[in-house]
């Protein structure tokens, strides 16, 4: 798999002759070797970088700030600066849990409001604060109550990627790393499900039988990308080079992608699953999402073979080293996420729901 270069970027002049040559020949070594990708992220490249990082450490540390990272986010910022990385489910549970004074969420904004919701006293800081999402704008209050006249009485859940105010509106959410589970788990024998249409029809048809699903129109702008085709395409390559390829997919994908893999799964589920195929020796792995993935794979499991071609999500892709940095030495009004506490309210009760289920064996 062939990943985009990423552009160079330049360390802020005012951060010159802060930090002695060692420390920044040490740092831009450290990098280099954590994220294992020499054509793409070199030693020249990790130099560039190397004031941003120590800098952003530093800052970090002295403001008591934990940074939490998605994996869609890019390498500098995963293996440079994070604290955590993980998927929409572990990092929220890891924001419930920060004994730090302030968190700063290096993602798009649904996620780093949900940080806020379920810690309202804390500052909550996102670097990049017009990064949205295409299901998150895919569902709106109204739609909501709209489902609901005309499906009386029937429970909504909705998927994480979702904006607060929609939380408010909801009974209960749910993440890709749980959205089956928590769906059998729900009362009664039908379900409303937003925004995601594609998870949506993953959800109807698993639970053909046992509960009607009423799903939205929403789709992830980055996964709709993905085709069958193309799946049993590189499936056939491997298997006439007499390789036998694993297929792992985002449960975002379309369905039709979703019954040629072999495994489906949230960003961390996947990661986890090709563990235990490098584990097993089984190394030629396709994962179906976006190119954070498939970096992180690079970076902790190099010796897997990555099938594939991904594809980058341009709001994930905001988030710079550049932007991290002005948050925490000084945050705009837009950086620092602040909801009204009714809605705070309401949203915390359809997480709380979510935990319940979820952690509940
Ligand atoms: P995960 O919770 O699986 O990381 O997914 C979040 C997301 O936005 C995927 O597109
Ligand atoms: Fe939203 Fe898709 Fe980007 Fe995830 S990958 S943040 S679902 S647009």
């Amino acid at each position: 798999m062939s990943l985009p270069r990423p552009s160079p970027p330049s360390a802020p002049s005012h951060l010159a002759g802060l930090f002695s040559r060692a420390e920044l020949e040490a740092e831009a070594k450290r990098l280099e070797s954590r994220i294992r990708q020499p054509e793409r992220w070199g030693l020249e490249m990790c130099r560039m970088i190397a004031p941003m990082t120590l800098r952003i450490n530093q800052l970090k540390r002295q403001q008591d700030v934990i940074i939490l990272a998605h994996s869609y986010q890019t390498p500098d910022i995963v293996y440079g600066v994070a604290d955590e990385v993980g998927d929409s489910y572990g990092l929220s549970k890891k924001a419930m849990a920060a004994p730090q004074k302030g968190i700063l969420f290096s993602s798009v904004r649904f996620m780093a409001e949900t940080a806020k919701i379920l810690n309202p006293t804390k500052r909550v800081l996102l670097p990049e604060p017009t990064a949205g999402c295409s299901l998150a704008d895919g569902v709106t209050v109204e739609d909501v109550r709209r489902l609901r006249r005309e499906h009386p009485g029937v429970p909504v859940m909705g998927y994480v990627n979702t904006s607060a105010a929609v939380k408010a509106e909801i009974d209960v959410c749910c993440t890709s790393a749980n959205y089956l589970d928590i769906a059998r788990r729900m009362p009664g024998n039908e379900l409303i499900f937003v925004p995601d249409r594609f998870m949506g029809a993953h959800l109807a048809s698993s639970l053909a039988g046992q509960k009607k699903v009423h799903i939205h129109s929403g789709e992830c702008e980055v996964h709709v990308q993905f085709d069958a085709a193309s799946a049993r395409a590189w499936r056939k390559q491997a298997s006439d080079a007499g390789r036998k390829l694993v297929i792992l997919a985002h449960p975002e994908c379309d369905p039709k992608v979703l019954v040629e893999a072999d495994y489906i799964g949230s960003t961390e589920k996947m990661m986890d699953y090709a563990r235990k195929l490098e584990a097993e020796g089984k190394v030629d792995v396709m994962p179906i999402t976006e190119c954070g993935t498939a970096d992180r794979m690079r970076a902790e499991m190099p010796g897997l073979t990555i099938y594939g071609a991904c594809v980058q999500c341009p709001h994930m892709k905001k988030s710079t080293l550049a932007s991290i940095l002005s948050a925490l030495e000084s945050p705009t009004a837009e950086q620092v996420v602040e909801l009204p506490a009714k809605v705070i309210e309401g949203a915390k009760r359809s997480l709380d729901a979510m935990f319940a289920f979820a952690e509940t064996k």
